[in-house]
């Protein structure tokens, strides 16, 4: 049995000042792991990375810059002297109906949810090549994994990371680098308490298990596969939703 352990690993997560970036990072970090987050978020990125600790570190970073991606590898490599894993994390969601959707809202969704993924798995393959392979996590969504009514830039980016995933998960294996895609449902952060999923306010029925996400469970399934736990899974999409993408509840189908 391999147990999950990051000790000596350096890992970089996008969008690491709070939500589900900065839970993987705390996770990361009590696996043994050095820690970059990476965030537009400033002040609570700084915050997030003081209460981590010093083998965390926090660094400025759009996710949509080619610049500021190379930048973020120098400020790596230059602090823990490489980079094992990435966690693309950095997102935003949206509200759309397709119909009703602005071109230039679609436009920005997909630049900061798929290109800036692009991007970053760009720039980081050549440094795990360098270290002779290491882990990738693309934080998709279960929006990626069904057509999600009012979601039309946000789904459309989560697809599209849930494929690219895959597309370099079969270029990348010989090369020792494994790349997966989580699939959160609805989770407790501050991106859904925006939309009134707040914490303690009861059940959620549109999922099987009938309640939202914590954090910590989402965290749980990025570090096991950035961990040698995941040793032989690559290509793999994993659903963290209570069962919400499996199908609808036994609460509907009975109309009770
Ligand atoms: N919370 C959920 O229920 C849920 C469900 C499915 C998927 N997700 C996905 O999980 C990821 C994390 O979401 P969260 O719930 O923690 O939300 P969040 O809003 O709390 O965190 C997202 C972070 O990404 C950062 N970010 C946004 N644009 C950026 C950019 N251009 N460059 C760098 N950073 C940027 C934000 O500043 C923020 O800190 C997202 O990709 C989201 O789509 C969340």
């Amino acid at each position: 049995m391999t147990t999950i352990d990051l000790t000596g690993k350096t890992i970089l997560i996008t969008g690491g000042a709070r939500g589900l970036g900065a839970e993987a990072g705390r996770q990361a970090l009590a696996a043994g792991a050095d820690v970059v987050l990476t965030d537009v978020l400033d002040d609570e990125g700084k915050a997030t990375a003081a209460e981590l600790g010093e083998r965390a570190r926090f660094l400025h970073h759009d996710v949509t810059s080619e610049q500021d991606w190379q930048a973020a590898l120098k400020f790596a490599v230059r602090e823990f002297g490489g980079v094992d894993g990435l966690v693309n994390n950095a997102g935003v969601t949206t509200g759309g109906l397709v119909a009703e959707e602005t071109v230039e809202h679609f436009r920005r969704v997909v630049d900061i949810n798929l290109t800036g993924v692009f991007i970053g798995m760009k720039t980081i393959i050549p440094e795990l090549t360098r270290r002779g392979g290491g882990a990738i996590v693309n934080i998709s969504s279960a929006a990626g994994l069904m057509g999600m009514a009012l979601t039309a830039g946000y789904g459309a980016s989560k697809w599209g990371v849930r494929g690219l995933s895959k597309i370099a998960a079969v270029e990348l294996g010989t090369a020792r680098i494994r790349v997966n895609s989580v699939h959160p449902g609805m989770t407790y952060t501050p991106m859904t308490s925006v939309i009134g999923i707040v914490q303690g306010e009861g059940n959620y029925p549109n999922t099987p298990m009938g309640r939202v996400g914590e954090p910590v469970e989402i965290a749980d399934a990025v570090t096991f596969l950035l961990s040698d736990a995941a040793s032989y899974i690559t290509g793999a999409e994993l659903a963290v939703d209570g069962g919400w993408t499996a199908g609808p509840t036994v609460k509907y189908i009975m109309g009770q």
